[in-house]
């Protein structure tokens, strides 16, 4: 027998690495490292090499682009309004989709619920690996989704799998979940990363092969997994994420990567007794809401994809025992926090080296612009003084290096939808502060500066 070749994938990024070693060369995270075997050398090149456009051995024709039919021509809509917007519009012939997510958040009752609205118009395909055929027909029942259209298969070896789909010709497949995918071409065992790799290469060759859509159900551990889902992601064509917080009823779907549209765009969904429903309005849900205003906290305007939507940062700032004291970004990024506390200390005369500093944001979402920058800074310093912000007071403005505010895309529309929500004052870059009176609803304070900023905050 042909000697068996091996690389080695880190599973934090998915990188290929000719020998083993202990730190990854791309991403530098530790031990993330694992075997895979590559198919033995007597069968076709990898698929990893062999996926997608360079499928075929024949010399390939040369075609004038404006021929070619678009794939993106033929969305179709998953039947959930939300999950149609994450996916850019709709799901795109052909097009690979990984949905991630903590187990038990919710993603096979998110692509069940899909799959039995597309199965009305489309032959669908519902492979699982990890539930019963019972189980899943049980959930459809209790979830009173249609299931006249709906086939479903339970079963986890990738060649049967596609030898039932090349007989059932199903125009979209979800498998749930990929981890459970094994191919009998390799040794390792399931679950490996070599198989769930493996696999995932043949569905996506299927995929480009027939124009099916697949959706890939992968399941994200908390230590990154042996075989999470990120090696994959460089496989797909979108990768969207299914997050939200133990105890909180809201889900939020974010694409992560799409090749076929926007990648800021959030889905909003309740979990309830009769599956996920969506949240079509979703502006105020990660409100805390109620109890008086808290020192630490800070409301502001984000615009994730096409929506603003209004969210609570908090932070706490304690003195810390440690020479090197700790500053944890939960939703923000770690080092812009670093980088705003050094404009605080310079430009605001405000000094945290001696204090850990934690800011969150609240409901399990995660804010990516720099328009969270001034709320940051605002909470940081509410905390640090224990007292709160003024009563129904929003904010939002990127902090440049000089302690300069500056304006963000979309401000009127952020104010305006503050002010439906009832409040009464904002605190925003100069430039996006409407003219003098020309805003009623609310007192708009635009300021310049920093220092303009923490005065406006004190009073
Ligand atoms: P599930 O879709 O199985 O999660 P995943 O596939 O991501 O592991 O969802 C499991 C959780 O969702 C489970 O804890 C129960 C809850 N749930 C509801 O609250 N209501 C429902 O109608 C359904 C189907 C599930
Ligand atoms: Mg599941």
């Amino acid at each position: 027998m042909a000697k068996s070749k091996t690389a080695y994938v880190c599973s934090e990024c998915g990188a290929e690495h000719n020998k083993w070693q202990g730190q990854c060369a791309e991403c530098g995270a530790w031990n993330t490292l694992s075997e895979i075997v590559l198919e033995s050398a007597t069968a076709a090149p990898p698929a990893s090499r062999r996926s997608g456009w360079a499928g075929k051995l024949e010399t390939p024709k040369i075609t004038a682009l404006k021929d070619v039919r678009s794939s993106e021509e033929a969305r179709v809509s998953t039947g959930i309004g939300e999950f149609d917007r994450v996916l850019g519009g709709g799901l795109v012939e052909g097009a690979v989709v990984l949905v991630g997510g903590d187990p038990g958040i919710g993603k096979s009752t998110l692509l069940l619920q899909a799959m039995a609205k597309m199965s009305l118009t489309l032959p669908s395909l519902y492979v699982t690996g990890e539930e019963s055929l019972a189980q899943v027909a049980g959930r459809a029942l209790r979830l009173g989704l249609p299931m006249d259209g709906l086939q479903a298969l339970a079963e986890t070896g990738i060649e049967k799998i596609l030898d039932h789909a090349v007989a059932a010709q199903p125009k979209v497949i979800v498998a749930d979940s990929v981890q459970t995918l094994w191919t009998d071409s390799l040794t390792a065992a399931p679950g490996s990363v070599s198989q769930v790799r493996e696999s995932a290469a043949r569905l996506v060759r299927y995929a480009k092969e027939t124009g099916t859509a697949v959706f890939l159900i992968g399941h994200v551990t908390k230590e990154g997994g042996i075989a999470g889902p990120r090696v994959l992601e460089h496989m797909v064509d979108a990768v969207l994420y299914f997050e939200g917080e133990s105890g909180s009823r809201f889900r939020v779907l974010r694409a992560f990567k799409n090749r076929f549209g926007a990648v800021n765009e959030l889905g909003v969904f309740a979990m309830g007794e009769k599956g996920l429903k969506e949240v079509p309005n979703p502006s105020a849900i990660f409100l805390s809401g109620g109890s008086a205003q808290q020192p630490g906290s800070c409301v502001m305007v984000t615009r994730e994809g096409t929506r603003p939507l209004l969210v609570e940062v908090q932070a706490l700032v304690d003195s810390s025992p440690l020479s090197n004291p700790r500053r944890v970004a939960v939703g923000l990024e770690q080092n812009r926090l670093a980088m705003l506390l050094a404009v605080l200390h310079r430009h605001g005369g405000i000094v945290t080296s001696d204090q850990d500093v934690f800011v969150n944001v609240v409901g399990g979402i995660r804010v990516q612009e720099t328009a969270a920058d001034l709320p940051v800074l605002l909470a940081v310093l509410s905390s640090l003084r224990d007292k709160p912000l003024p009563e129904k007071t929003i904010a939002f403005g990127e902090v440049g290096l000089s302690g300069e505010i500056r304006p963000i895309p979309n401000g009127e529309e952020r104010l305006r939808e503050a002010a439906t929500h009832g409040f009464k004052r904002a605190i925003v870059a100069k430039g996006n502060a409407p003219k003098s009176g020309a805003f009623k609803a609310m007192e708009v304070i635009g300021v310049e500066r920093l220092s303009d900023a923490l005065e406006a905050a004190s009073e």
